[in-house]
């Protein structure tokens, strides 16, 4: 039996760890216990900043509900969430549109559309969206499902408003022969991240502002292809470099144009955004 010490503690745990069966568990908890041990020794963690994090963990977890998930904000707010996207999006040879976070307000049941139509309801279109849905060689793909949802004009998901009862601001467009999507909307407003949980403390204890850049979510996904997820930003929104959970990168910024010759709804602004997706068999590089 020998004395731990601050040193051989790592060795240890990891020692007796050797026998787990599954290689891939195996690696990333061995993994996980020498990259948190050497942090406690660098920061010198003392018991009571220990019980501090513990608390705060459990805080998180018991603001969890099924309609909340403050994990998954923490590792968003923490930039963990882009940072496996952003790993998973180099793994294969093809290039394709880069993911961007989820968020909590998808909802897999939406209207599926007319190519060119509305998700505004009774409200005015103020702006077109379109493009094309390409594979990797920049051929378009007929019949891809375009998903989209966005905030509104104050910054709400119809799904965050008390009298929410059907669908506001979603649809699903299927693309045409040449792979093109286009509808008819409003411009999205940035917004707040919830602030009222654990997580919103740390970002207010950081001077952190907690907001999102405006944005439209997209699902794109077509048979024999990847699906992405992912989000256009609007150029100019001030958030654009600071978003809290670091969803903007920059081949995801779009630009409306006041007048757009291309865009098949005439006589709206009109931003343009292509998609490109991988093929299902695209071998990852790396395995
Ligand atoms: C969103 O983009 O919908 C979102 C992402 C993270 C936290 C809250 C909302
Ligand atoms: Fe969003």
């Amino acid at each position: 039996m020998k004395e731990l010490d601050p040193q051989n503690i790592t060795g240890v745990v990891v020692d007796q760890m050797s026998l787990t069966p599954d290689r891939r568990l195996r690696e990333i908890v061995d993994s996980l216990v020498k990259h948190i041990h050497n942090f406690v020794r660098d920061v010198r963690l003392t018991p009571e900043e220990l019980s501090e994090g513990l608390r705060f963990l459990t805080d998180v977890g018991h603001t969890c509900t099924d309609k909340r998930q403050e994990f998954i904000l923490l590792s968003e707010v923490l930039g963990i969430e882009t940072l496996v996207y952003a790993m998973a999006d180099r793994l294969g040879e093809e290039h394709g549109t880069p993911t961007s976070i989820l968020g909590p307000f998808y909802m897999p049941d939406i209207p599926t559309l007319e190519l060119g139509g509305s998700i505004v309801g009774e409200r005015k279109p103020e702006l077109a969206f379109y493009g094309q849905v390409t594979d990797a060689r920049r051929q378009p793909i007929r019949n891809a499902s375009v998903e989209v949802w966005q905030t509104d004009e104050e910054g709400l998901y119809d799904v965050q408003r008390p009298e929410y009862s059907e669908s506001d601001l979603r649809g699903r467009f299927y693309t045409n022969e040449a792979g093109m999507y286009s509808l008819q909307s409003i411009l999205p407003l940035g917004y707040s991240i919830p602030m009222d949980g654990p997580v919103g403390q740390l970002v207010k204890a950081q001077h952190r502002h907690g907001m999102r850049p405006a944005h439209v979510h997209y699902i794109v996904s077509a048979p024999g292809f990847k699906s992405v997820t992912t989000a256009i930003y609007l150029k100019d929104d001030p958030y654009l470099e600071t978003d809290t959970v670091f969803g903007v990168t920059e081949s995801l910024v779009g630009a409306v144009a006041e007048q757009d010759a291309s865009s098949p709804i005439l006589g709206l602004p009109a931003l343009r955004f292509d998609f490109q997706l991988r093929s299902d068999d695209s071998n990852p590089r790396s395995s």
